[in-house]
């Protein structure tokens, strides 16, 4: 069946493969030349190695969204991680479509999408650089739980069906993310990250919170701020003192991380 895609979008449907984000690096290196792989959506029904961040597993059977969008936004790369954040909206934007009018969807930094405080969507941004010196090719994979979610999380999950959103396939989720990435990318590129990030932040968990951040070699507790210009988290570790943090795991729920500490 022919799928409604925003103009410029091409679609790749495989029922199996790895992991949409290697299949599209794997599109990104066959082609190396010319800038036809732009806009090119990588969608597959399983993956049998679906990676999250921080090198995790992401689980990944038949019944759940799994895709990935390539982008040449010749842009550097520090400006690239923005699109992460696009993404994020854009997920908010879609999923919300379908969810009853009650529940409360919210961004957790650094891009995961949480509903009633269960994740149900996550982003994988990569980079793939063809070209010596150049910025490269961009993957934005986005894992959207349709019918199923994991139940050994760190963080508890849920789906679109058990929040109540029994019929619906992942055709329709996969249009519409499709469609909201387009008009969120369209808005960073014309009017910048500003309001992308503002945007980000009016739906951010934890904001003005005490908060626990993990990161590979320290853990921090202090209050989440904001986000900055490059996305980084604001943490405000009291007596003046503010730390940057470009990459790790957020607990909002401290007494649950210092026992996960605890019991490591
Ligand atoms: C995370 O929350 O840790 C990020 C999860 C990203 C999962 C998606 S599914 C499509 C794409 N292919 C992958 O292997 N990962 C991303």
């Amino acid at each position: 069946m022919e799928r409604k895609l925003p103009e410029d979008y091409s679609l790749l449907v495989f029922d199996n493969v790895d992991s949409t984000n290697e299949e599209a690096k794997r599109l990104i290196r066959a082609k190396m030349h010319g800038e036809d792989s732009e806009k090119t959506v990588v969608w597959a029904k399983s993956q049998n190695s679906g990676r999250g961040r921080q090198g995790r597993k992401w689980s990944s059977p038949t019944g759940n969204l799994y895709l990935s969008i390539i982008l040449n936004p010749d842009s550097k790369i520090e400006i690239l991680s923005q699109l992460s954040f696009v993404a994020a909206l854009a997920l908010k934007a879609a999923i919300e479509k379908f969810l009853p009018k009650d529940a409360v969807c919210e961004y957790k930094w650094p891009n995961d999408l949480l509903v009633n405080g269960c994740k149900i969507a996550g982003i994988l941004l990569e980079n793939e650089v063809v070209k010596k010196g150049s910025s490269g090719w961009l993957v934005v994979g986005v894992g959207v739980n349709v019918k199923k979610f994991p139940k050994n999380l760190d963080i508890a999950a849920t789906s679109l069906k058990e929040l109540g959103c029994e019929d619906l396939n992942v055709e329709d989720v996969m249009e519409e993310v499709i469609s909201s990435f387009n008009d969120k990318f369209e808005v960073w590129k014309n009017e910048g990250f500003d309001v992308v990030r503002k945007e980000w932040l009016a739906s951010a968990r934890g904001i003005g919170e005490e908060i626990n951040v993990s990161l590979p070699k320290e853990s921090l507790s202090g209050v989440f701020k904001e986000i900055n210009h490059n996305g980084e988290l604001v943490l405000s570790l009291g007596g003046g003192k503010i730390r940057l943090i470009s990459g790790g795991e957020v607990f909002f729920d401290l007494k649950e991380s210092r026992q996960k500490k605890a019991s490591v």
